[in-house]
């Protein structure tokens, strides 16, 4: 049997890269979607062969539904050998307004809680099985809080930390948990950003990088790897002087 991958948020970005960058790799697939229609309409071009996939929809805020699709994939298609939480949304918040506050509830919902209900269901299995990889896409913008990006900044860093926190708990075991740090990808989610992406980098190109590290069970991958100079300036520089640099930077819009 051909191994198994499952990814959220797989209908775009770099979820739909990765399921694709896997599905040349012989992987089946265990998609997890919102919305059934959108991913139906890039399989259209895919022409992936029907039993290579498999479809559940849910929202990864909700754990009840995250569990029922964990049974109903290993009942289907069986435990899967990785297990990759990609769902994200990134929107510009800013504290002092009130109608943000429900923006950061969705955010941590889907970015932080959205983690755990992903990987959850599966550590006991995997740990049974004695093999597995799990996957937190976490980001570059969680090293520090950026401006206008309290929302995120603090989910990508409560994301690394709950993937970290995993991995300790699974020591000992070849159940390996993967952090990856993307930096600028070109994918829907940046396309609006009105602010310079330096390395900015295709899709396709980071799923073949990402999937070497997870193979490897590498516990931190920051992709393209010039983004790991980036964060690692991000983490030691002073306060003020971060402050300092990216006052004058537009900020992530707000809303949508
Ligand atoms: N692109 C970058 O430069 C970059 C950098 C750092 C980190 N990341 C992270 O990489 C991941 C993928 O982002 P992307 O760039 O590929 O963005 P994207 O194209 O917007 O894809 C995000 C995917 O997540 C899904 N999603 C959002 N909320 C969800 C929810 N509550 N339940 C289920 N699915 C949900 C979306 O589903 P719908 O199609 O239904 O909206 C979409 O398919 C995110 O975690 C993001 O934070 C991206």
């Amino acid at each position: 049997m051909s191994p198994l991958v499952l990814i959220t948020g797989a209908a775009s970005g770099i979820g739909w890269a990765l399921a694709e960058a896997y599905a040349a790799r012989g992987y089946r697939l265990a998609l997890v979607v919102r919305d059934r229609a959108k991913l139906l309409q890039v399989l259209a071009h895919a022409r992936l062969p029907e039993d290579q996939f498999h479809i559940y929809e849910a929202d990864v805020a909700d754990g009840e539904a995250m569990q029922r699709v964990a049974d109903a994939c290993v009942s289907q298609q069986g435990l899967p050998d990785v297990v990759i939480a990609n769902a994200g949304i990134s929107r510009g918040v800013m504290i002092e307004r009130p109608e943000d506050w429900r923006v950061i509830e969705q955010t941590w919902r889907t970015n932080v809680l959205g983690v755990a209900h992903t990987l959850g269901p599966f550590v006991a299995e995997m740990r049974k099985r004695g093999t597995g990889r799990l996957v937190g896409m976490s980001s570059v913008a969680g090293v520090r809080g950026l401006p206008g990006h309290a929302a995120y900044s603090s989910s990508k860093a409560a994301c690394t930390a709950l993937c970290e926190s995993l991995r300790a708990d699974l020591r000992g075991s070849d159940v390996r948990v993967t952090v990856i740090m993307p930096g600028y990808i070109d994918t829907p989610l940046t396309r609006g950003n009105p602010f310079p992406m330096p390395f900015l980098m295709q899709a396709d190109d980071f799923a073949r990088r990402a999937i070497r590290a997870i193979d490897r069970g590498q516990a931190f991958a920051v992709i393209p790897w010039q983004m790991a100079i980036a964060a690692w300036l991000l983490k030691w520089i002073p306060a003020a002087w971060l402050d300092r640099a990216l006052a004058t930077q537009p900020r992530k819009p707000r809303g949508d």
